[in-house]
């Protein structure tokens, strides 16, 4: 077999065999396949497409180009949950506790911010002394004594995910469905999960900005995990706008919290609520969607989840005073609040645009490996549908200069677009691929 002939045969639309794929994907990972290769063949991909069952075995091979972890002894209903990424997403430090509080151990990998998506990762690490470089001995153990964890992807898993991200990231060939549903549910494979709930972010701030292709994607990762023995649902939720008021690290981390505590926004509320009902369902733990969102509510309301989320900082290293007291996590030196310039009604707040603003601030890294503020970001007053009155505040800037946050001024006042009559608000959910 020769790596050339499997890039021409997907250059013309063909369908490559299980054991073209094993080849190419694992020639790739042993250095055998030079990136110009893999990078050709990406493009091909990108334009090509692949069918179902192409995907499933590209999941396949790449979840097995590495370690694959076993639960089963440790935790054997563990749930999962992955985000395709977004503005303000912070539901993973919500669900994760509040799902182990009622009962159900949640084992999750998670990654880092890139481009203008935040990572949980780099949102935990604002913790003081948070580690999310557990080995996998001890992310299994704080498994089975916490009931939660969040740490970072080893690189003994999925390997060949890692290679291939990094290379379509630098070739325009991220927004592929079926390299996007591969990269993923490869990942969840090799990490154990057996129950998986996906949040597909759909519009203006996320990787599918049609309904059409949410769904598409959608379809594709639940079918790879029943082709793969795997239960998952997929909910179709709102990125048009940022979820939630705080774009940021340890913004989010504050929002976060005060949501354990019962006072967060009450989007960001209803949507941690929905995912974690559906975990809960999934994971047998609730009969019913509703069911599970109502005993979610139930332990929210009890404050056993805000103490899980702790009992985690503290397994993981994390300063329990910064979370019980946000004064002291990260704080920026500036904080500017921007106004509205004029009355109306806030027919769009351009969650990608917003999500730049918070990268170019320094939450975010424009290259891999680059280094993240944790302190700065934004605050977002106003959501789609609002009545402003002029000088009504639209946005508090946190920044480290004054110069930083002028700019970011003029770019969040670029974001929003106005309406001069009433604009109904967004949904927060699209719909449900089971
Ligand atoms: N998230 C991933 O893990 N992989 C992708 O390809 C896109 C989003």
């Amino acid at each position: 077999m020769r790596a050339v002939d499997i890039i021409i045969k997907k250059r013309d639309g063909g369908t490559l065999t299980p054991e073209e794929i094993e080849f190419f994907i694992m020639g790739f990972v042993r250095g055998e396949i030079p990136d110009y290769q893999v990078a050709a063949w990406a493009m091909a991909v990108y334009f090509q497409g692949m069918t179902p069952e192409e995907t499933a075995h590209l999941t396949l091979v790449m979840a097995h180009s590495g370690d694959v972890l076993d639960l089963s002894p440790v935790a054997p209903q563990a749930v999962d949950k992955h985000s395709t990424g977004g503005v303000g997403d912070k539901t993973s430090l919500v669900v994760v506790p509040l799902v182990a509080a009622a009962g159900l151990p949640v084992a999750k990998m998670s990654g880092r911010g890139l481009g203008f998506t935040g990572g949980t990762l780099d949102k935990l690490e604002s913790i003081p002394g948070f580690r999310t470089g557990l080995s996998i001995d001890e992310f299994l153990e704080q498994v089975r004594r916490v009931g939660c964890v969040i740490a970072g992807q080893t690189a003994d898993l999925a390997p060949a995910d890692g290679k291939l991200y990094a290379l379509r990231d630098v070739t325009g060939t991220v927004p592929s469905i079926p390299l996007i549903a591969s990269s993923i549910m490869s990942k969840k494979i090799a990490a154990g999960a057996r129950n998986i709930v996906l949040d597909v972010k759909v519009g203006l701030g996320a990787f599918m900005p049609t309904l059409e292709k949410a769904q598409e994607l959608a379809r594709l990762m639940v079918d790879i995990a029943h082709h793969t023995g795997r239960r998952a649902i997929a909910l179709l939720a709102d990125m048009n706008q940022p979820l939630g008021r705080m774009v940021g690290n340890a913004l989010e981390v504050k929002e976060a919290i005060a949501t354990l505590q019962g006072q967060g926004p009450r989007d960001f509320l209803e949507h941690s609520l929905e995912v974690a009902g559906y975990m809960l369902y999934l994971g047998q733990a609730a009969e019913t969607p509703q069911a599970g969102r109502d005993l979610a509510q139930k332990v929210l309301e009890s404050g056993q989840a805000w103490e899980k989320f702790k009992a985690m900082v503290q397994a993981q290293g994390g300063d329990v005073r910064a979370v019980e007291d946000p004064s002291r996590l990260p704080a920026a030196p500036v904080q500017t609040v921007v106004e509205a310039p004029r009355a109306g009604y806030i027919a769009q707040v351009h969650a990608r645009r917003v999500g730049e603003v918070v990268m170019r601030l320094g939450a975010g890294r424009a290259k891999k490996g680059d280094p993240v503020d944790p302190a700065v970001g934004v605050e977002v007053h106003v959501k789609v549908g609002d009545r402003v009155e002029t000088g009504q505040p639209l946005f508090t800037i946190h920044a480290r200069r004054e110069a930083d946050a002028e700019q970011a001024r003029q770019a969040l006042l670029a974001a929003l677009q106005w309406s001069e009559a009433p604009v109904p608000p967004l949904p927060l959910f699209y719909g449900v691929v089971e």
